[in-house]
């Protein structure tokens, strides 16, 4: 009977199981409501490890920190291509890029690691930075003067200046020689259509890999095949400055893959998902966070100041050429430390990994739990990010000007050594950007565009909340287990271009 209704029986030294009360959705809703309080309520109740049924799979939460090590050691038992590749196959509509499938040979891992780090890095930094200066001050996005502020939302205006530059540094402007308005305007065009129906996408993107069909839902399915047409091999050989991530990927999409032309387009709307969905979100954390806090904006204005004084650099809104080596960018422990408390506070993103066989999972407490072929294995990272036994005052960012607050925003800038829980040091207590061989390969870009994005807002602009004493808008959980988590509203602020002496 148990069988028949798809119900789980705890087997003798497997992991407690819930199976919820829901036939194939499980503990989904319960989960989805409030991820967070949901997991620490079972935890309380279970202990280091369970299982819920989530989705018609059964995924076995891993609650112990010290235990997360276990998980990357015993990697041998554990898939971790299996799931990213179906999650990207459900929601992009491409072919499967598992080489196990036979539609290319591209080892995307490797492909991702020289494209995005190392030797890549410094390109992109660059490019990153003429583009957000241009979209800042050159183009009619934003439009700033000295004698009038401009009011907006601070993710609307994060989404519009990170999505156009990061968009432009990854896919390259279709400009060329011809720089006649009518070129520019249709260029401006390009850009905002694909932000308006990457919007439109992205917005029911937790409904795909929670395995919804995309057809259901019609204006977002036109809108990632919009996305998908601008991004066809004749299309992006047009255009000028394509990262090397693109360039490479066209080129391995057409030498070793099967693909079909719809399919190679579609691998690059994956790519400009990845690029942007947790960026712009960490943005508004970021920006959001710097702005309340009087001290955190001092403190980070000051360090501006000095880096670009050390490199013999004035900001000139009428001729924005400011450039940071990637070196400066490295330097700079208070934008660093901003974004990366913002970041602490608002990721949501589940680590996951899929058993290759049934196997028999060690913990650090030495117990030991069996786990079943295709059984899922999950890490969620706020559950370190969010606990006081870590973090002393895990939520003090809710609290405006308070005395903490300075010292809060530094929290991360100390040594990772210092982290510990119950007295032993931790080796895993931050973990935004995921763990092991999944880790976000665009992780350092990442940091450095944010990071790029905080100096150029700070020598060029005056920002202020419209109302200094504003709430901290609550997370939007609907993205849970996904990345960066979405404020519920927008948050109104000012801003106006600095006026020079
Ligand atoms: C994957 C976070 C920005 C490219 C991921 C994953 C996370 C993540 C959590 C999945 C890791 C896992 O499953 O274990 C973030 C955050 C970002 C960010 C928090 C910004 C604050 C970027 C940027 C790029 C990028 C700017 C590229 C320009 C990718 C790619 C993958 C990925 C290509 C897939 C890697 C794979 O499957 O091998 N990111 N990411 N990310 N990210 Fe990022």
């Amino acid at each position: 009977l148990w069988l028949a209704v798809g119900i789980r029986r705890r087997q003798p030294g497997e992991p407690a199981v819930e199976n919820g009360f829901i036939p194939y959705l499980g503990c989904a809703l319960q989960f989805g409501a409030n991820p967070l309080q949901f997991l620490r309520s079972r935890q309380r109740k279970y202990g280091h490890i369970f299982t819920c049924k989530i989705a018609g799979k059964y995924i076995h939460f891993l609650c112990d920190p010290f235990s997360y090590h276990a998980v990357i050691r015993q990697g041998r038992h554990l898939d971790w291509r299996k799931f990213h590749f179906a999650t990207s196959v459900k929601a992009f509509g491409h072919d499967s890029f598992d080489p196990r499938h036979g539609h290319t040979t591209e080892n995307l891992h490797q492909t991702f690691l020289k494209t995005l780090q190392g030797e890549a890095l410094p390109s992109l930094i660059e490019t990153m930075m003429g583009h957000l200066q241009d979209v800042m001050l050159r183009s009619d996005t934003l439009s700033p003067s000295t004698d009038r502020w401009e009011v907006d939302g601070i993710f609307a205006f994060c989404y519009k200046v990170m999505f156009e530059s990061g968009y432009l540094t990854l896919f390259g402007k279709e400009l060329g020689e011809d720089k006649s308005q009518a070129r520019q305007a249709a260029q401006k065009a390009l850009v905002l259509n694909a932000l308006e129906n990457f919007k439109e996408f992205d917005k029911i993107f937790p409904a795909l890999v929670a395995g919804l069909p995309i057809h259901v839902f019609k204006s977002a399915y036109s809108a990632r095949e919009n996305l998908a047409k601008t991004m066809h091999a004749e299309k992006l050989s047009r255009r000028q400055n394509v990262s090397d991530l693109i360039a490479m990927r066209m080129l391995l999409n057409d030498s070793l893959s099967t693909f079909n032309d719809l399919s190679k387009a579609r691998t690059h709307v994956a790519l400009l998902w990845a690029s942007q969905a947790n960026t712009l979100p960490a943005t508004f954390w970021s920006l959001f966070y710097m702005i309340r806090s009087p001290d955190a904006m001092k403190a980070a204005r000051a360090e501006v100041q000095k880096v670009l004084e050390s490199s013999g650099q004035t900001a000139d809104p009428s001729d924005p050429r400011l450039t940071l080596t990637r070196e400066q960018l490295d330097n700079m422990p208070v934008l660093d430390s901003i974004i990366k408390e913002a970041m602490r506070l608002s990721s949501a993103s589940m680590n996951v990994r899929v058993a290759k066989e049934d196997f028999l999972l060690h913990l650090d407490n030495q117990e030991a739990y069996h786990i079943r072929k295709d059984d899922v294995i999950a890490l969620y990272p706020p559950m370190l990010h969010y606990d006081p036994e870590i973090y002393e005052d895990p939520y003090v960012r809710t609290l405006q000007n308070t005395k903490t607050e300075m010292t809060d925003f530094r929290r991360d800038s100390k040594k990772s050594s210092t982290f510990f829980r119950g007295g032993r040091r931790l080796r895993y207590f931050y973990m935004p950007f995921g763990s092991g061989v999944t880790k976000c390969p665009g992780r350092f870009f990442a940091i450095h565009e944010i990071k790029q994005f905080l100096t150029l807002v700070l020598v060029y602009f005056d920002m202020e909340l419209l109302d200094s004493a504003v709430k901290v808008p609550p997370l939007d959980q609907s993205r849970a287990g996904l990345g960066i988590l979405q404020p519920s509203y927008d948050v109104d602020f000012r801003y106006k271009l600095q006026s020079r002496q």
